[in-house]
């Protein structure tokens, strides 16, 4: 089957072609020392770095450093560097959850704001290296409140507010923040999250949190608890509208952003602040081919990676105008992206897949209601992008005037590796293209032989680009056994992938105990022990399957003590208890009692089959002679859900 290939279209005279892209990759490659000092130089330095790279992925020399005697401030590369020429450009556009609900700020607004939040920050008796955690809405003073943490050289640690308090306290625990910044609540979709409330409920299990700043968004009812809890405006009162940058070194830490793995807690993603924000900088710039004057809407919440990266970071760095949205796609109809779109004049919109999916379902005609004129680039991001999926956005949202780019990436690349840039390469639905300059992929095979041509393996990267994560908070032998000891000298991303014969990627999705429910990644593991922890559950094995819109859904085997009934009301309250644990992103889809699992004879659940069961491929089980009960197989597959 040939593939649909849309060819680039011309861009500008600045924008990236084909002949440019690929001496940028070639020089990348070959002379990384010359091209990263030239790179980065689209930072401003406070002292110029003499070092540029200086890393290995070998366990015996193994470090991670870029620019590392360098000196530069992340805010002042953010705002302050551009008011002198664009003070009173607008640099963040507030979309609220009602249509319409909008504020603007503009660079100079932004810098005293940021600096008035890093003043109090100050009065809080926070300093350089001490971490901050964020709880906070799509609201822009969270921007400001990252902003100002980089200010002083706090390192900020973003939990999205969708995490119950359970998680939100492991979050706080982990890396020993002292402040946390919430607000009273959060609007989405015409509902209230009580995210005051449940910072109080997390709290209880946090005593190193000396203090609590609170954010007036609803005007809801909370309580405060004296000395510990603070309103903003009241905070404000008083403070200068300056402070001055804190000059960090090129490797101090900027945040901490906790992530699902395999196994275990949740990692907390370092991210360093030279390196990452000269990713995110270059990356903004080339992948979306930002010109001047537009207006760049990226729908992710700052609660993940991709609203750090590109709804603050990049676009910021970059003197952009950057839209941050507080509601959801489908409130209060199916026309909210558009209708923003065209009332806001949005140029480039960045989303994700089950977005795109989500809003395909409710037919064309949400769309075609606004004139979207406006639009010049459309982005995918967080999951593979499925054809029909990828079709429907280049067709009926962008009327085929539109190049996609499908960008891939991960938390812990800190901006995006492999993507198209929109005016060097012909476009295929469903495929991210090709490598950015600089990053080196490799497919390999589970030994870790290396696959070339047209193959489909696991996903390695076999050098380090400036945006990588440097460690997990506290754990740095984790960070090195997670990605580097599959396969020894190289960084695994846990993803499988195929490369066609024009050299294209195609990522077919985690290869690990990982799932990615609409764009969000859980790990199979987390989930599991939500469930054990409930006092009827025996035991649970938790795996993926196909969903229409979430692209993955949570398929969950139950086994429950003895003597305890599989009824539909405790099926009930058994997704309800993981809402409850993790939040209501870890809900299963499916959750299945099961009177046994499948085991080896040494006890290990062979999740393959159960992965089958789930998928509803059960006419390919596989060999199930190992199994230490194989007549279990047959119960599970007989009571099959869905
Ligand atoms: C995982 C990373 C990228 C920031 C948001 C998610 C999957 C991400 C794509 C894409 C296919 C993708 C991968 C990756 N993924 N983008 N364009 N095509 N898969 O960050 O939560 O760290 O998840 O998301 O499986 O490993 P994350």
């Amino acid at each position: 089957m040939s593939d649909t290939v849309y060819p680039a279209p011309a861009g500008t005279d600045d924008s990236i072609d084909a002949t440019r892209a690929d001496a940028a990759w070639q020089r990348a490659a070959s002379d990384p020392e010359g091209y990263w000092r030239e790179e980065a130089q689209r930072l401003d330095w406070i002292t110029p770095f003499t070092q540029v790279k200086d890393t290995s992925f070998d366990e015996a020399d193994f470090r991670i450093r870029w620019f590392a005697d360098g000196e530069l401030n992340v805010s002042a590369n953010c705002v302050d560097r551009h008011l002198a020429t664009r003070g009173d450009q607008t640099a963040i556009v507030w979309e609220g959850d009602e249509p319409g609900e909008t504020k603007t700020l503009t660079y100079r607004e932004l810098h005293r704001d940021m600096c008035r939040f890093a003043n109090v920050l100050k009065t809080l008796g926070v300093k350089k290296g001490d971490r901050v955690t964020l709880y906070l809405p799509m609201i822009a003073e969270a921007a400001a409140a990252m902003l100002a943490c980089t200010r002083i050289g706090a390192i900020h640690s973003i939990v999205f507010g969708g995490f119950s308090p359970d998680s939100l306290a492991n979050r706080i625990q982990d890396c020993d923040s002292t402040v946390v910044i919430c607000a009273d609540e959060g609007c989405r979709g015409g509902k209230r999250i009580p995210l005051k409330a449940n910072v109080d409920k997390a709290l209880a299990h946090c005593p190193g949190v000396e203090h609590v700043l609170v954010i007036r968004r609803t005007g809801g009812d909370v309580s405060m608890t004296e000395g510990r809890d603070i309103w903003l405006h009241d905070a404000l009162e008083g403070v200068a509208d300056e402070c001055a940058p804190e000059p960090m070194n090129a490797e101090d830490p900027l945040f901490i952003l906790y992530t699902s793995g395999s196994t275990g807690k949740p990692k907390g993603v370092l991210h360093t602040t030279g390196g990452y924000l000269l990713w995110v900088t270059k990356t903004f710039k080339e992948v979306f081919d930002y010109r001047e004057g537009e207006l760049f809407w990226c729908t992710a919440d700052i609660g993940w990676v991709t609203g750090h990266s590109y709804v603050v970071y990049g676009p910021l760095a970059n003197g952009a105008t950057t839209v941050m949205f507080d509601g959801v796609p489908s409130y209060p109809d199916h026309g909210r992206l558009w209708e923003t779109v065209d009332r806001l004049g949005v140029n480039i919109l960045y989303t994700a897949p089950t977005a795109i999916r989500a809003l395909m379902r409710e037919g064309d005609d949400w769309v075609k209601k606004y004139r979207r004129t406006s639009l010049r680039l459309l982005g995918s991001v967080g999951e593979p992008i499925n054809p029909e999926a990828w079709n429907w956005y280049y067709r009926v949202v962008g009327d085929e005037r539109c190049p996609i780019v499908d960008t891939w990436w991960q938390t812990e690349t800190g901006g995006i590796l492999i993507s198209p840039l929109p005016y060097a390469i012909d476009l295929k639905p469903g495929s991210a293209t090709k490598p950015l300059p600089g990053v080196q992929p490799q497919i390999v095979d589970a030994e870790g032989k290396v696959l070339d041509g047209a193959t489909e393996g696991n996903l390695c990267l076999t050098d380090s680009w400036p945006g990588q994560m440097r460690t997990v908070w506290g754990d740095h032998d984790r960070f090195f056994q997670t990605y580097f000891s599959t396969y020894p000298g190289k960084y695994f991303t846990g993803d499988g992938c195929r490369r066609d014969a024009d050299g294209y990627y195609w990522i077919t999705g985690r290869v690990d105990d990982v799932i990615n429910v609409s764009g969000h990644r859980m790990g199979t593991a987390e989930v599991e022990s939500a469930l054990v922890s409930h006092v009827k559950v025996a035991e649970a094995a938790v795996v993926g399957m196909p969903h229409e819109v979430k692209g993955q859904g949570i398929y969950a085997f139950v086994t429950l003590n003895a003597g305890v009934e599989p009824t539909d009301e405790l099926r009930t309250e058994l997704r309800q208890w993981v809402r409850n644990e993790i939040g209501p992103i870890a809900s299963p889809d499916a959750l299945q009692f099961a009177p046994g699992l499948p085991k080896t004879r040494s006890g290990k659940i062979m999740r393959r089959i159960l992965r089958k069961i789930a998928e509803n491929d059960t006419g390919s089980l596989g060999d199930t002679s190992t199994l230490a009960d194989p007549s279990v197989v047959d119960t599970l597959v007989a009571e099959r859900i869905g």
